[in-house]
């Protein structure tokens, strides 16, 4: 047989295999450490749905958003609530991309953008979910060629790992049978007094880096990597959130409407310290630490307390951020920025680190 029909019957057999997958139950599974920290993850969207740490006062308080229901976490999938997303997290202007001379269109969701690998993407999904030991849980999944417009059948692999020092671990992998783009990320929401009663502008936050990736007003990359300094954008010495978030003569604050920019981290693709942020009324110190090239900081400007969350907690304007490490936005179509292609026989690797203490910086 020549050998073109055994690649296509063997595309076949792949083809029928991933449509015969059974859909996994939705279930949740909480892991914990000896120090009382606990995390809990839903296989829907592999994701974060309680993360609770000890707080100064001696108190544990949950410092992620979440849902009472998992009903509830389908109906804000736009939200984007805890969740891996992709395969490309961010935005890629106008959902286009060319790769390998050939042009690519994925869905688009955001205004005329791709955000977030789109409204079917990886946070839509039911994950293979597996409690591999007391403090780890594997979340798994295999993305077909197509999905989104994205080329390549995907298999991603997501392990959480709560370590003893009150860390977790968001150790992501993912290998294709063609050449396609990838862009992990976890989406969780954080407010660090432990319910959304209270604005995350009073949050000191810290970030290692001198440079960030303007956009336009779609919040899609210009290609200029422009520095902080003298911008409410620099964040090298620790400030209260809240302190220049309003400052929209400066046009990229304006844009976004607050902070929701991706700075460009000074350790590029070491596993460093990214960022810091210290809750004063409750003594929660959260580290970002990440091998990749960029951080996201997303203020929770489109928050408009329709949305409610555990307990009838009000997920009100800015009562949530995201520290998103990934590479940058639209990474795909600016050859100067860092590659996000994946290629057969390569791994996408993928580390951060969210670790909590008391110790005030
Ligand atoms: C983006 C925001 C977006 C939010 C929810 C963040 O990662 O940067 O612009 O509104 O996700 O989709």
């Amino acid at each position: 047989m020549k050998p073109f029909k055994i690649i296509g019957m063997l595309s076949l057999v792949a083809v029928i295999a991933l449509s015969c997958q059974r859909t996994p139950k939705v279930e949740m599974i909480t892991i914990s450490n000896h120090n009382g920290m606990s995390a809990t993850f839903t296989n829907y969207g592999a994701r974060i749905t309680s993360l609770i740490v000890p707080a100064s006062d001696g108190t544990f308080k949950d410092v992620v958003w979440g849902y009472d229901t998992v009903e509830e976490y389908y109906a804000s999938s736009d939200l984007y609530c805890g969740p891996i997303v992709g395969r490309y997290g961010n935005r890629i202007g106008k959902g286009r991309f060319v790769l390998e001379g050939k042009e690519y269109f994925l869905t688009i969701n955001d205004g005329e953008n791709h955000l977030h690998g789109g409204s079917g993407g990886l946070s839509t999904k039911v994950w293979n979910m597996e409690k591999i030991s007391d403090r780890e849980v594997k979340m798994s999944i295999l993305s077909p060629d197509g999905e989104e417009g994205y080329p390549g059948n995907v298999e991603i692999t997501v392990y959480y790992t709560l370590n003893y020092d009150n860390s977790l671990d968001i150790k992501y992998e993912a290998v294709t049978d063609a050449p396609t783009i990838i862009n992990l990320t976890s989406h969780a929401y954080f407010n660090l007094h432990g319910t959304s009663k209270y604005s995350t502008n009073s949050h000191i936050l810290r970030i290692n880096a001198a440079h960030f990736t303007p956009t336009d007003e779609g919040l899609i990359p210009t290609g200029e990597i422009a520095s902080v300094g003298g911008t409410p954008l620099d964040f090298r010495v620790p400030t209260a959130i809240g302190e220049r978030i309003d400052e929209v003569s400066f046009e990229p604050i304006a844009f976004a409407g607050g902070y929701d920019h991706n700075w460009v981290l000074d350790k590029e693709r070491e596993f460093s310290l990214a960022a810091e942020v210290f809750e004063p009324s409750t003594g929660i110190v959260m580290q970002v630490w990440s091998d990749q090239p960029g951080l996201q900081f997303y203020s929770g400007n489109f928050m408009d307390g329709k949305d409610i969350g555990r307990g009838g907690d009000i997920h009100g304007y800015r009562t949530g951020i995201a520290l998103e490490t990934q590479n940058y936005p639209d990474a795909p179509n600016h050859p100067d920025f860092p590659s996000p292609v994946l290629r057969p026989g390569e791994v996408y690797k993928h580390l951060t680190r969210y670790s909590f203490s008391l110790n005030a910086f």
